[in-house]
């Protein structure tokens, strides 16, 4: 059997993850993780490159003749390592820089959806607030604010009225975030619940990767900011087969074909994040990769090599791949958060318990760690741990997971105790 050697980019819980699957495979010869982190390091190698460094990560592939990269983060797509890697003929599991405007640009997105006719939420784009207004005075409230470019999803105000819609558009053309701000999106407010489709393409075919449900905000029963979010759980059953179809055909198949026939052949994963609305799924935003903490339940329920899959789609050989096969269990991630987490979480609490072996009960992805001088676990970021479980049933799942939870602590850490509540 050929042994690849695979080079995965990123460091946080979501690469944990992928890391511990891509482990398991026969396929798998010699995994490098760059940065990685110190979970990761007990599955793979880990080097410390950054993943915005293009030159380092094009090198590293090369010096240990990679045949396989895998990208987690967006960030590395936005700066164009698909299309180095592209160059050189090095298979890469993530988009060109043109594709990933898809997430990494919501004015583009908005007028590819235009373009298309995909169901989305009506929209306007401004570069000055004066325009802005005039567009805001043909909506109702609640009105939706977003900077175009990435804002480390805080870029997004739901204003409930009229005065907070305008302190949201000057606030964002004045630079809060930059460039990410120079232009903003403003769009009518749609109702409904939320949950992530997941589709892994090979430039033009797709092939669905599951489904899981975030829960964004801070605090339990939907309260507090909005974070990158604070667990999940797979699959979501408010998005039954007839959604999953319907949002197949109006939303990704005409979009890996349109994307192709733009001349951005699309490759990677296609997450579109969904509003279950009465006429039925509308997308909120696509992102070009797996959404965090999503991936972790995706990989817990895969049943399948998952190497083969992101091997075929970085080859254009999805077609012929074998199909991802799940089992039939529930999958939960709960995150534990540092104190302050979204605002401005508090680096270097001290963890104890994130080392145990839990066995098939509970599984633990680093996802904000790092070593301190004295070789101690500490936190380095807002999302710090990711505790993850499968289960017969959601219930089972999250029982597993909170009673590995009480077993492991953060300084000043804190978590929701309602993962999975729309379900159970
Ligand atoms: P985004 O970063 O675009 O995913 O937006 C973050 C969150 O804001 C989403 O998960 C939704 O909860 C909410 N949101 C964004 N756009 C809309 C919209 N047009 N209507 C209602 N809620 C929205
Ligand atoms: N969990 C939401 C995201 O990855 O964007």
């Amino acid at each position: 059997m050929e042994k690849l050697t695979i080079l995965l980019v990123g460091s946080g819980g979501r690469e944990h993850a992928l890391a511990w699957k891509i482990a398991q495979s026969p396929l798998c010869g010699r995994l490098v993780a760059a940065p990685g982190n110190p979970g990761m390091a007990a599955v793979a190698e880990l080097r410390a490159v950054k993943v915005l460094d293009v030159d380092g990560l094009v090198a590293l592939a090369q010096e240990i003749a990679a045949d396989l990269v895998v990208v987690g983060p967006e960030s590395a797509l936005e700066v164009g390592l698909a299309d180095r890697l592209a160059e050189l003929n090095i298979p890469c599991f993530g988009g060109s820089r043109r594709a990933a405007q898809l997430e990494t640009s919501k004015a583009f997105t908005k007028d590819f959806c235009a373009r298309h006719g995909l169901p989305t939420a009506a929209y306007g784009v401004f570069t000055d607030a004066p325009s802005a207004a005039t567009f805001l005075d043909t909506l109702d409230a609640p009105f939706v604010i977003k900077a175009d470019g990435l804002a480390a999803g805080k870029g997004v105000v739901i204003a409930e009225d009229r005065a907070q819609a305008d302190a949201a558009v000057l606030d964002m053309l004045g630079g809060r975030f930059g460039t990410a701000g120079a232009r903003v999106v403003i769009e009518e407010f749609m109702s409904g619940e939320e949950a992530s489709l997941f589709a892994i393409c090979d430039g033009t075919t797709a092939v669905l990767f599951g489904a899981a449900q975030d829960h964004k905000r801070a605090y339990d029963g939907d309260q507090g900011p909005n974070t990158g979010g604070m667990g999940t759980y797979s699959p979501p059953p408010v998005l039954t087969d007839a959604l999953v179809d319907q949002a197949w055909r109006e939303l990704i198949e005409p979009t890996v074909k349109g994307m192709a026939a733009e001349g951005n052949p699309y490759v990677g994963v296609l997450y579109a994040g969904l509003m279950l609305t009465p006429t039925g799924p509308r997308l909120v935003e696509y992102n070009a990769r797996f959404g965090d903490p999503e991936c972790q339940t995706l990989m817990l329920r895969l049943q399948s090599d998952l190497v083969p899959i992101l091997l075929a789609a970085a080859r254009g050989q999805l077609a012929s791949a074998p199909k991802p096969v799940w089992r039939d269990a529930a999958a939960i991630c709960v995150v534990l958060a540092a104190e302050g987490y979204p605002d401005a979480p508090v680096t270097g609490g001290l963890i104890t318990g994130a080392e145990a072996d839990f066995g098939d009960a509970a599984v633990i992805f680093h996802a904000g760690t790092a070593r301190d001088p004295e070789g101690r676990l500490v936190a380095s970021g807002g999302r710090v741990l990711n505790v993850c479980a499968l289960g017969t049933s959601l219930g089972e799942a999250r029982d597993r997971a909170y009673a590995a939870l009480e077993t492991v602590s953060l300084e000043g850490g804190f978590y929701r105790r309602d993962i999975g509540w729309r379900a159970l």
